[in-house]
């Protein structure tokens, strides 16, 4: 199937609104993707004749509701290309999934004075789990900075391993820079010094093909509402290695066989790490978005997605009066940038959003990357498959008008 991006939108009911009068270009991938109309149906159509609670009734509805949630795990597994679907743990996203291995695996085989390897570029989701562990039982975070394109040399995450360290935990694209980072490199590296790594892909997967056995990791999270699913969907990978040295941190119902007044037996894996009602719409329409995805193409949604970063890069770097942040050689289309002069990020962001275009402005969820960079907040354009060349030249006027404004 060829890539047309005018079909792809047609596809997205929201990229035709007007905003401020001007028609929407929403570039704040980054921090959420819009949904397509299948999602939309699926919803709709799981709410108004498919819906009961999973794993819980032996009644036609709810027997219906768990194949269809449980299917979504066989969706997880191709999209990531793992082989054992139940090596697939539902959630609600990124930020669960990172804290259900600091719970459930890190307090269990770490011990005070133990080491976390973390990139200076990590989300605060790969960070304040993290510090929680440091916080309350001593765990030491040791950080590896980036250099000055924005790119995160794997030497330099292996070479911070010592006989303490317990993890590293990477990102395998920043959120800020669209860096990508050699993840495999790191996985192959870490594991010839029998430290497991964990992998961030809340970016990562959104933007390229991932193939979780040949990257090698131990832990790889994804986010369903950057995928074009619903808010408060995700998933985690998790090796059986790992698996096998995980205790359960959240308890209730359908992670357990039998509960008595002094003894619990619990279920297997993965569901001894679902526990409670999961989001059973949520994770539904999470594989109907990754079916679309993966029938569009990830081979050719990253090709789309290169043509825009090349453009982008060459556009946004003609302006001598913006400071793109990062120029990584392997990159994809998020990029944050300052101004020369007053403008700051929020101004800049309000000029644009009067032309209609949506990016975001702040600091991104990574404040020691802000600290590293030495600013206090930046623009963030985030693109995702459904972006267009002449929304980038859009932007570019855009930036045009706010320096003229305020530069
Ligand atoms: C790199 C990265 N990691 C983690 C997250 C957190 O994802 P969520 O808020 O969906 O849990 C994000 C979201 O912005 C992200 O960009």
């Amino acid at each position: 199937m060829s890539f047309d991006v005018n079909a792809i939108r047609a596809d997205f009911p929201i990229l035709s609104r007007m905003v401020n009068n001007k028609p929407l270009i929403y570039l704040d991938n980054g921090a959420s993707s819009q949904k397509p109309q299948v999602v939309i149906d699926a919803i709709n159509t799981a709410y108004s004749h498919e819906y009961a609670n999973v794993h819980r009734g032996l009644h036609y509805l709810s027997n219906l509701a768990t194949e269809k949630y449980e299917a979504v795990r066989g969706t997880v597994a191709k999209f990531l290309n793992v082989a054992d679907e139940n090596d697939i743990i539902m959630n609600s996203g990124t930020t669960e999934g990172i804290n259900m291995v600091a719970y459930g695996w890190a307090m269990n085989v770490m011990k005070p004075g133990d080491e976390i390897v973390l990139s200076v570029m990590e989300h605060h989701a790969n960070i304040v789990p993290w510090h929680f562990l440091r916080e309350r039982f001593g765990i030491v975070l040791k950080w590896v900075d980036i250099d000055e394109n924005g790119v995160l040399d794997p030497e330099a995450m292996l070479d911070a391993i010592t006989p303490r360290t317990k993890l590293i935990a990477v990102t395998h694209m920043s959120n800020v820079l669209g860096s990508i980072v050699d993840v495999k490199s790191i996985c192959v590296g870490a594991r010839a010094k029998g430290v497991p790594v964990l992998v961030d892909g809340s970016q990562g997967a959104v933007h390229m093909p991932v193939d979780v056995g040949d990257i090698g990791c131990d832990f790889y999270a994804i986010t369903g509402h950057k995928l074009c699913g619903p808010s408060g969907s995700g998933a985690i990978y998790v090796s059986k290695d790992r698996q096998s040295e995980m205790r359960p941190f959240i308890g209730g119902g359908d992670m357990i066989r039998e509960v008595h007044k002094d003894q619990v037996i619990y279920n297997d894996v993965p569901h001894l790490f679902e526990a409670g009602t999961p989001g059973i719409v949520q994770t539904i329409g999470l594989g109907v978005a990754l079916n679309y995805m993966m029938d569009i193409g990830m081979d050719q949604i990253a090709a789309h997605e290169k043509a825009i970063t090349q453009y982008a890069s060459a556009q946004l770097g003609g302006l001598n009066w913006l400071k793109v942040q990062g120029s990584a050689p392997e990159r994809g289309a998020i990029f944050s940038f300052t101004m020369d002069g007053a403008a700051h990020a929020h101004d800049i962001s309000t000029i644009l959003d009067k032309k209609g275009i949506a990016v975001r402005a702040g600091q991104h969820c990574a404040g020691p990357l802000m600290d590293h960079l030495g600013i206090h907040a930046s623009c963030r354009a985030s693109f995702a498959f459904y972006n267009t060349l002449e929304e980038v030249d859009a932007l570019v006027d855009g930036l045009r008008l706010a320096n003229d404004l305020f530069g």
